[in-house]
């Protein structure tokens, strides 16, 4: 049995069409990354999933159950960690994984040795009897995760588990989540829009943008399709000479693919090293002057260029707004 199956699923908003026909399937134990942009439609993908939204069209199975019917089996199933950090600053780390517990119906005799645990894992048994509001912004995701957690879930939903922490704090997240599928097994389903993230975290990875699908596949078969070398240059030129360049590098036998991005050119080849001195070659003859040019392995972000033709945006700055709203709708409350 697939851990989620996902058929022709959409998602609409009056005339927003948030997600749009999606299918995909997470096998049992993957870690499935879903990679896209702000608004690509992660979120209410993920929604629906958790049986928070009702699709529009189409049917989604989670641990077997289908999301709208049987909603309640699902819930019972499935761990959900969204995307803003859902702790209570007020209670200390213990008290807010108690709540949890308490939420997620687990019997009495178990919360104390489940808490203990979990706090080990994430090492913050140290700090469990501070208040939140004491903690860093890595130590509240951490506390977050461990209360999505308790109930060992068989499906483990996490929504831009480390959006708006610095890389470090990012990297050490990414440990613990390590640690926690190795312990547990359990599938998980994750959204991210970084890259380095889903290269470091997943399985397989699914681009998402526009509420459509652009690809499903391992990281590492992603980053072969577009050759295993990229040669970014830049030029002052632009307009008929530009262009006249381009299509002559693409007819080029090791070229895969070509990107453009204001003065910078990207190519993706098979043979970088083969085909610099051809670039050289063909642009002299075009009169134009090559002002930099570098030679390296493709990442994600270039998986990400080539199927959407747009880079990702950082959305720290998103993130602190939220922030902020969630704390002014707490004051007024
Ligand atoms: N409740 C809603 N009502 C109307 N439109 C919505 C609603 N929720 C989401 N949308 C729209 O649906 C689209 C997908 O949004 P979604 O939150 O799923 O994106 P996302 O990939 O999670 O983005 P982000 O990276 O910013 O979290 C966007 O255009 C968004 O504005
Ligand atoms: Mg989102």
């Amino acid at each position: 049995m697939n851990a989620i199956e996902i058929n022709s699923l959409s998602k609409e908003f009056g005339k927003i069409k948030a997600v749009e026909n999606i299918s995909l399937e997470v096998k049992e134990g993957e870690i499935f990354g879903f990679l896209g942009p702000n608004g690509a439609g992660k979120s209410t993908t993920m929604m629906i999933l958790t049986t928070l939204l009702k699709p529009t069209s189409g049917k989604a199975l989670v641990a077997g159950y289908d999301v709208v019917s049987q909603a309640k089996q699902v819930r019972q199933n499935i761990g959900y960690v969204q995307q803003e950090i859902s702790v209570d600053e007020y209670l200390t780390g213990r008290e807010n994984l108690i709540l949890q517990a308490r939420l997620n119906h687990i019997p009495k005799n178990l919360v104390k040795k489940r808490i203990d645990e979990i706090l080990e894992l994430i090492e913050l048994t140290d700090k469990q009897n501070e208040p939140v509001i004491t903690y860093s912004g890595g130590m509240r995701k951490r506390l977050d995760l461990a209360g999505g957690l308790l109930h060992q879930p068989k499906v483990l939903f996490l929504d831009e588990p480390t959006v708006g922490l610095d890389i470090q704090t990012r990297r050490k997240i990414w440990e613990y989540l390590k640690k926690i599928h190795e312990k547990f097994g359990m599938s998980i389903f994750l959204s991210t829009h970084y890259m380095e993230e889903a290269d470091n975290l997943c399985d397989r990875i699914g681009i998402i943008d526009y509420g459509q699908i652009q690809a499903i596949d391992s990281p590492q078969t992603m980053k072969n399709a577009l050759g295993n070398e990229v040669i970014t240059f830049t030029i002052s030129n632009n307009g008929e000479k530009k262009s006249n360049l381009i299509s002559k590098i693409k007819e080029i036998e090791y070229v895969k693919d070509i990107t453009t991005n204001g003065e910078g050119i990207t190519v993706f080849s098979s043979k970088g090293t083969e085909v610099i001195p051809i670039i050289f070659q063909l642009s002299s003859s075009f009169g134009i002057k090559i002002n930099s040019i570098s030679l390296t392995q493709p990442t994600l972000d270039d998986v990400f260029i080539s199927y959407t033709g747009r880079e990702l945006r950082d959305e720290t700055e998103n993130f602190n707004k939220r922030i902020e709203h969630a704390k002014m709708k707490r004051l007024r409350a």
